[in-house]
């Protein structure tokens, strides 16, 4: 019996001293450990055995089988130690080799803009403010003179939510950044003069219009803020924006609720590609007198301008790009030209 048990021992160390990697251990270690191998059918023939020579034979079986186990833990190991130096010796790093180097990112060419835009203005007293995208219905219209049902709503349709605030006022995506002259006025004292950049969403989308795009208001109230300083504030930003002193700027009667009167804001380059167009970019007015009541203030003592700019469109004319997609694809072939 105990020859055999030596046998077993000296085959369980040939097998695993040939195994030449633990797929092949693994298999070994089956043929005599596992649930089916030479040791549990040992064990199983102890039924054979005679009752006074059970206990002598379970374990001596028992420690033949330790006997293996701390073989088989020996050859693990060895195996382990060899596929570690194979893979050192295959994965060889050479750390000399210079770095890659990182990419560095870039400003966003609208937060360029952005940026642009806030430098420009607090140099000449405006502060910056910002405000929710999510906005109340009354915010966004009613306090601007559009009460619900006026025809002027639908030149913004919008993404309305299923939603109310906690004065059961409607919520919706502001079509613009104008409920900041309200949420800003009803809150401060004038002189007020801020503007407020950010994103703005409307039911609207190809080639110049997108979902969601962004605009920067602009406001100034204070007993004696006229048209001729809007006019001079914003012909100074333009030229500051653009860095050109050579542009033509017009002011074109146009219609708004909350301003009166009200102005779309045209310019045109006089040099370069784009030279002899007019084009839009702003709308603006002086802010009506409905408008600065619902600010809590007395329109007899009280005025002031507004202007709304597209950044997007800023952003184009600036950079020369004609489709205003290019910002949202992140196609990094566009976004690298403009650092
Ligand atoms: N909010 C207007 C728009 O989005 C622009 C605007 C702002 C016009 C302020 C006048 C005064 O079209």
């Amino acid at each position: 019996m105990n020859l055999s048990l030596d046998n077993i021992i000296k085959q369980a160390e040939y097998a695993f001293e040939s195994a030449k990697d633990s797929t092949g251990l693994e298999n070994a270690k089956a043929h005599f450990l596992g649930k089916n191998g030479v040791f549990a059918s040992l064990l199983k023939g102890i039924s054979n055995v005679r009752l006074e020579d059970r206990r002598g034979y379970g374990s001596s079986i028992n420690s033949a089988k330790k006997k293996v186990d701390f073989l088989l833990s020996r050859h693990r190991e060895r195996l382990l130690n060899k596929e570690l130096e194979l893979r050192c010796s295959s994965e060889e790093i050479d750390v000399t080799l210079p770095g890659r180097g990182l990419v560095s990112g870039s400003v966003h060419p609208i937060m360029r803009s952005w940026e642009r835009i806030e430098k420009i203005f607090r140099s000449i007293g405006f502060d910056v403010i910002d405000g929710p995208e999510l906005e109340t219905d009354w915010n966004n219209f009613t306090a601007l003179n559009s009460p619900l049902g006026h025809p002027a709503r639908s030149m913004q349709d919008t993404f309305y939510l299923d939603l109310k605030d906690k004065n059961d006022l409607q919520l919706l995506l502001r079509t613009h950044t104008s409920p900041m002259q309200v949420r800003y006025s009803r809150t401060n004292k004038p002189p007020i003069k801020i503007i407020s950049p950010g994103k703005t969403y409307r039911v609207d989308s190809d080639s110049t219009h997108s979902p969601m795009f962004h605009q920067v208001e602009g406001l100034w109230i204070d007993r004696n803020v006229s048209f001729s300083d809007l006019k001079g504030v914003y012909t100074s930003f333009l030229k500051c924006f653009f860095e050109n002193d050579d542009l033509k700027i017009r002011f074109r009667p146009s219609f708004f609720p909350f301003t009166e009167p009200s102005a779309e804001i045209d310019m045109m380059f006089t040099t370069g590609s784009n030279r002899g167009k007019w084009l839009e970019i702003s709308g603006s007015g002086q802010v009506h007198p409905n408008v600065i009541r619902n600010f809590g203030l007395n329109p007899e003592d009280y005025m002031g301008f507004a202007f709304g700019s597209g950044l997007e469109r800023l952003t184009m004319l600036r950079y020369g790009i004609n489709d205003l997609r290019c910002f949202y694809e992140n196609d990094l072939r566009f976004l690298r030209q403009i650092r």
